[in-house]
């Protein structure tokens, strides 16, 4: 479904990822990992187009993306969800949701949908994304992307200094939309939320990827000193 060939990318001078390559099959779960500043949130940006690659190839569903806006790609199936839970702070909740289901075109019943993923976000249509913790944040960040309909969702460090009552939420979530026949790419640093959620892993170092397998894999060793965990 989506697969990514040697790519390259960096800002200015400075290369950060150096022919990284990845496929992530329809359904599966994939679990990008790896240390603070290994190029992670650098590969989900060249992947959705927010950065341009200086080498390799992004393909989705057989199209090639590489030079494609991030709009375009949005259009085509992938949804982001960003480091950092970012929401418009001055609108409402609702008003985070219809600004993305309008530029969509989908229907009211995709906004619908993505609410019920995330029913604790119901009482609080009206109140403005800016007032919501940390945890309710990143619940509309993932519930406006799940209003694009995606059929790969990517996802950047979703439980990132969220309190650990939501953090199980969001896996819950995550799992739920899995089980629905969503595919995700997730960067996670906790190793048990990826044991428990992912099909496949990969594990980042200096921009490489120097480790890759089943969940299972993870187990090993030389995973657990590639994470310093
Ligand atoms: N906007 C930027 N400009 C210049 N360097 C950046 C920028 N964003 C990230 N970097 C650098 O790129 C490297 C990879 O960063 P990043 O992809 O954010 O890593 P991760 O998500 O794995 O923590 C780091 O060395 C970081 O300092
Ligand atoms: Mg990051």
């Amino acid at each position: 479904m989506l697969s990514v060939d040697d790519l390259e990318a960096g800002y200015g001078r400075a290369r950060v990822l150096f022919g990284v390559g990845l496929a992530v099959e329809p359904g599966q779960l994939v679990c990008v990992m790896g240390r603070n500043g290994v190029g992670k949130t650098t590969l989900l940006n060249t992947i959705m187009g927010v950065i341009p690659a200086t080498g390799g190839t992004v393909t989705f569903e057989g199209h090639d993306v590489t030079k494609m806006k991030p709009h375009e790609r949005v259009k085509l199936g992938m949804g982001y969800v960003p480091q950092g839970h970012e929401t418009f702070p001055q609108l409402s909740v609702l008003g985070n949701l219809l600004v993305t289901l309008e530029a969509s075109g989908n229907p009211q019943s995709a906004l619908d949908e993505a609410l019920d993923v995330f029913p604790r976000l119901k009482p609080l249509l009206k109140r403005r994304a800016g007032f919501l913790s940390g945890g309710q944040q990143q619940q509309l960040a993932i519930a406006r992307a799940l209003v694009t309909k995606p059929k790969l969702l990517i996802l950047d460090e979703p439980t990132e200094g969220i309190q650990p009552s939501i953090i199980i939420e969001i896996e819950e979530a995550i799992e739920t939309l899995h089980a629905s026949g969503i595919a995700v790419l997730l960067v996670e640093q906790y190793l048990d939320l990826a044991m428990r959620l992912a099909d496949r892993y990969l594990i980042l170092d200096g921009g490489h990827v120097v480790h890759a397998g089943t969940a299972a894999d993870l187990q090993g060793e030389e995973a657990r000193k590639l994470l310093a965990v």
